[in-house]
């Protein structure tokens, strides 16, 4: 049995996270968000209507469970409260039960519009942000002057912080990016309004977590993105500005690292990816066109279409091997359903992977795949393994094999009940 379980993509992110923590949360007692920001886009059906999630973790939509952002995530409070207000709709009040950490650091009106005019500048390399201010919050942090939200209560303190912040920024955005200043006092009097719409939600993430620990609750992780956009471990540059990867959860919330028993590692049937980078199984033909129709591969945060191709084990085992990944969620294999012929890259040719792997520069590498018959009979909505045609087990358990680790469950279709569980994670 375990209490405290880590769940995060082990790809470029969309691996259908949202769906499988909403499966799982009935027997959550808590739910953590622990990097990242409102660049996350988690899709959950909820009676029939489709929900997204950016910053609330996903957990939310079941009643009685606590849900914090740890000290990892960077807030956006327009964002946040807009989430709110939207929840509220159909969840009624959730104050209760969302806790913001003190220590949280808050993304700024200038870090959204430095993100921006840094895509569109032709001396930046172009990231395909989601244009959301999330690296340049991180700037900030790892550059030790972000305003975190325990600054939103003590003026001098946020003034003097904001004065630093803005004096830089504002030389960037005029001297160097041709755009206007940001004004101080619109952007302080923002501030100290939005800090009293979130006083009620302010409170001490560790302090809570360790309760709920020594109460012997179960606690769920949430990752955001994909190991693939790790900082640290992913296709650098073409990444994310946080730790996705098992790693932030640690200083991301405030726990010992060794306290998490189970690692649920969420991997999408094929591969898909938003935005620039090297995507070696990427397709360009009518496949990949059929894959990214079936599975209506669109970005929930930002609307734009996801590049598709096959499943590239050679980046699945070793996200496996780095995240410690006790159990696979295997999802949306309905969408190859009617396919003749489905692939899987199991080497790059000619190339030594343990070099490659180090770098993650992978651009250009030549993909060797092995070619596996498609199935008959559909995958979509089963919820027993036995019902699976022969076929897809055989892919699903070549999968396995290649990759190292155990698929413990398997989502057939979008809504919570279409999933298959071989062993139950919790
Ligand atoms: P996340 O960011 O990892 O939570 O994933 P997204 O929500 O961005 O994208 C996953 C998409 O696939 C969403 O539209 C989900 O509703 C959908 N989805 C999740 N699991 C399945 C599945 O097993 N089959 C199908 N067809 N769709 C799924
Ligand atoms: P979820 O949680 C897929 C990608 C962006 C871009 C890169 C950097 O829904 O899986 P950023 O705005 O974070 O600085 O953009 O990371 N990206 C995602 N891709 N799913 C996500 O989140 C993503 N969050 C960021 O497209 O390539
Ligand atoms: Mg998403």
């Amino acid at each position: 049995m375990s209490n405290l379980i880590s769940l995060l993509g082990l790809q470029w992110g969309d691996e259908g996270k949202g769906k499988v923590v909403d499966h799982l949360a009935k027997d959550l007692k808590a739910a953590v968000r622990y990097q990242g920001g409102h660049n996350a886009g988690h899709t959950l059906i909820i009676g029939g209507d489709k929900v997204v999630f950016h910053l609330l973790p996903s957990a939310i939509c079941h009643q009685e469970i606590k849900c914090y952002l740890g000290r990892g995530v960077v807030v956006s409070l327009d964002a946040l409260f807009k989430e709110i207000e939207d929840a509220k709709k159909y969840l009624g009040e959730i104050e209760e039960r969302l806790i913001v950490s003190r220590a949280c650091s808050l993304i700024q009106s200038y870090h959204i519009k430095l993100d921006q005019l840094r895509e569109k500048s032709p001396i930046s390399t172009t990231i395909g942000t989601t244009g959301r201010g999330i690296g340049t919050a991180y700037e900030d942090k790892v550059g030790r002057k972000s305003i975190r939200v325990q600054d939103l209560y003590t003026e001098t303190r946020l003034k003097d912080k904001l004065e630093e912040n803005l004096d830089f920024y504002n030389f960037i955005f005029t001297n160097y990016l041709e755009d206007k200043k940001e004004d101080i006092n619109q952007v302080l009097d923002r501030n100290l309004q939005q800090a009293e719409i979130l006083r009620p939600y302010v409170g001490n993430v560790i302090a809570d977590i360790h309760d709920h620990v020594s109460k012997q609750e179960k606690i769920l992780f949430e990752g955001a993105q994909g190991a693939l956009l790790d900082v640290s471990l992913g296709t650098y540059p073409f990444v994310t500005s946080s730790n996705s990867s098992i790693g932030g959860i640690a200083p991301g919330v405030g726990i010992d690292p060794r306290m998490i028993d189970y690692s649920l590692g969420i991997a999408k049937a094929y591969t898909t990816r938003v935005g620039e980078g090297p995507f070696p199984t990427e397709l360009d033909d009518s496949v990949g066109e059929h894959i990214a129709h079936v599975g209506g591969e669109v970005g929930a945060t930002t609307g734009r279409p996801r590049r598709c191709g096959w499943l590239d084990a050679v980046l699945l085992s070793h996200t496996v091997k780095l995240n410690g990944i006790d159990g696979i969620c295997l999802t949306k294999i309905d969408v190859l359903d009617g396919l003749d012929e489905i692939k899987i890259c199991t080497d790059y040719e000619g190339s030594s992977l343990s070099e490659l792997l180090e770098t993650m520069l992978i651009e250009g590498v030549n993909p060797s795949y092995i070619s596996m018959p498609g199935w008959e009979k559909p995958c979509a909505g089963i919820r027993e393994y036995e019902a699976l045609d022969d076929r897809a087990k055989s892919y699903i358990e070549k999968i396995e094999t290649l990759c190292g680790a155990p698929i413990v469950m398997i989502s057939t279709g979008p809504r919570r009940e279409d999933t298959i569980v071989r062993q139950y994670p919790l």
